[in-house]
């Protein structure tokens, strides 16, 4: 199994090295357009593999694309991340450029790849390789949901107080400020309820420290987070790589499925060895219905500054 992650910044270097440590893949290659920057980076993962217990081979690349041929899974995390202050759509300027370079780069070396896109505005990202790539739509995975419900849990088992491990929630929706659904009805603790343990009021308050989850963490850090965004990917790379057939929020491509059409959005999907195994159409409340449907108002106004 050969990944290849573009970007080899903080988010890319972290997903190698979540997968290197998971040891479910032979190869994965880290290219970056700094010279000698993957190669680096490279080289300082494969010295933690004595230490770590990968057998996993970490190689890197400068802006190489023949060392990416035939990877089954490409990851982009490539194009700038945001500052303090700014909105992920501020980034689709510099990042539309970046990954349509680096999309058609990687489906010219392996054209019978998956590819997950990570780059912000994500969505719009997602959408874009889309119309670059003409990858089968089962093909193209976007990344945020799967960060999103990571941060969902976390604020959840906050407030109840209780251990993640006994917490399940998910968020569907852009991957933006406004935009995501955390889906509060459907959460959990230990198959209960969570309205059972928390007031509404401090649902609320989860609901709004979720959504800002990046936006906090960019105004403590400076810049993107990058451990937990690193771990995200990671998941959806291991099941589509060990055919886990899991259930993760993505943004995929939606043809009518939630009344939703010819745009990316988060949505719960079965991941597995041909990527996309199946979009599930959940039953939603009619609030969350309204939210999901304003998000993808947001996004394809943000796919409309597409110049594709
Ligand atoms: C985040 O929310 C980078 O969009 C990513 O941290």
């Amino acid at each position: 199994m050969k990944i290849t992650v573009v970007g080899a910044g903080a988010v890319g270097a972290s997903c190698a090295e979540y997968i290197a440590i998971k040891n479910f893949a032979s190869e994965v290659v880290l290219l970056d357009i700094k010279q000698g920057f993957a190669e680096g980076k490279a080289m300082d993962l494969m010295q933690c593999a004595s230490l770590n217990g990968f057998d996993t081979k970490i190689t890197g690349s400068t802006n190489d694309y023949s060392k990416t041929s035939n990877s089954d899974i490409c990851v982009i995390t490539s194009g700038i991340p945001r500052k303090p202050g700014m909105t992920r759509d501020e980034l689709i300027g510099i990042n539309a450029g970046i990954v349509k370079t680096v999309s058609t780069s990687l489906v010219e070396y392996s054209p019978n790849t998956v590819l997950i896109v990570v780059s912000n505005p994500m969505d719009t990202m997602t959408y874009l390789t889309h119309k670059l790539t003409g990858l089968p739509k089962h093909k193209i995975i976007g990344m945020g949901g799967a960060l999103d419900s990571a941060r969902f849990k976390y604020r959840l088992a906050e407030a109840l107080r209780a251990p993640i491990s006994d917490v399940d929630g998910m968020v569907i929706g852009g991957h933006s400020d406004v935009g995501m659904v955390p889906l509060i009805s459907h959460a959990t603790r230990n198959s209960i309820k969570v309205s059972e343990f928390i007031s509404n009021d401090r649902l609320e308050q989860v609901k709004k420290d979720t959504k800002v989850g990046g936006a906090t963490l960019t105004k403590l850090l400076g810049t993107s987070a990058w451990y937990a965004p690193g771990a995200a990917v990671s998941g959806l790379v291991q099941a589509i790589a060990c055919d886990q057939k899991k259930i993760f929020p993505c943004s995929v491509l939606l043809e009518g499925e939630y009344g939703l059409s010819d745009l990316c959005i988060g949505v719960p999907v079965v991941l597995g060895a041909n990527g996309i195994e199946e979009i599930i159409e959940i039953e939603l409340s009619e609030s969350d219905k309204v939210h999901l449907h304003t998000s993808a108002e947001g996004v394809k106004k943000t796919n409309s500054l597409l110049e594709v």
